[in-house]
């Protein structure tokens, strides 16, 4: 009698975790945005675009549950993920993120890297004129990433780990975050 086999990670069934998890609009819309930056990367490496549209999916889905106790964040959906199979690392490129784990795959940089660059995109959209993703281009994110008092929460720092770490200059990485996240302008309703 077969009873509890684990089953393989599904988009429903992250999407399952993440309504059970996240309270607030804006971080559902924020992994959004690290799923569609994440695939975009993966298709950009030639890899598997469902596992890291996953990762980036899941990256903050516990964000709000350890009120108390900000250092469980990351560990409360790798919990979760340990229950399919097949998730491994998943949940260490999530781990990683939140420094719980070394961030010793392609997928874990990426993630790393682009987790702040989404939050920046958004603050350009919001500035614009237009209040949308569509009219932003790379050369306008580019000016307002050198300004340092803009959305300060956007680790520069971490962004630009994009260079060492996955070997795409600046403005390129730039392209792709906007790319992926104008491919969702609904869902994130900008
Ligand atoms: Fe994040």
């Amino acid at each position: 009698m077969a009873v509890n086999q684990p089953s393989a990670l599904t988009r429903e069934e992250a999407l399952k975790i993440v309504d059970e998890l996240v309270r607030t609009p804006n971080i559902k819309k924020h992994l959004l945005a690290v799923e569609a930056f994440m695939r975009r990367l993966a298709r950009h490496f030639g890899q598997d675009e469902d596992e890291w549209g996953l990762t980036g999916l899941l990256h903050d889905a516990d964000y709000e549950v350890p009120e108390k106790d900000l250092d469980r964040h990351t560990e409360i959906t790798a919990e979760r993920l340990r229950q399919y199979v097949g998730t491994e690392r998943i949940i260490s490129a999530i781990l990683a993120h939140n420094h719980k784990a070394p961030m010793d795959t392609t997928m874990a940089k990426a993630l790393y890297a682009c987790d702040n660059l989404t939050g920046l995109i958004v603050a350009c959209a919001l500035v614009h004129p237009d209040k949308k993703l569509e009219p932003l281009t790379v050369d306008f994110v580019l000016r307002r990433f050198k300004e340092k008092s803009f959305a300060r929460g956007a680790s520069r720092e971490e962004i630009l780990t994009c260079e060492p770490n996955l070997g795409i200059p600046l403005p390129e990485f730039i392209g792709l975050g906007l790319e992926a996240m104008k491919g969702i302008a609904a869902d994130l309703e900008l």
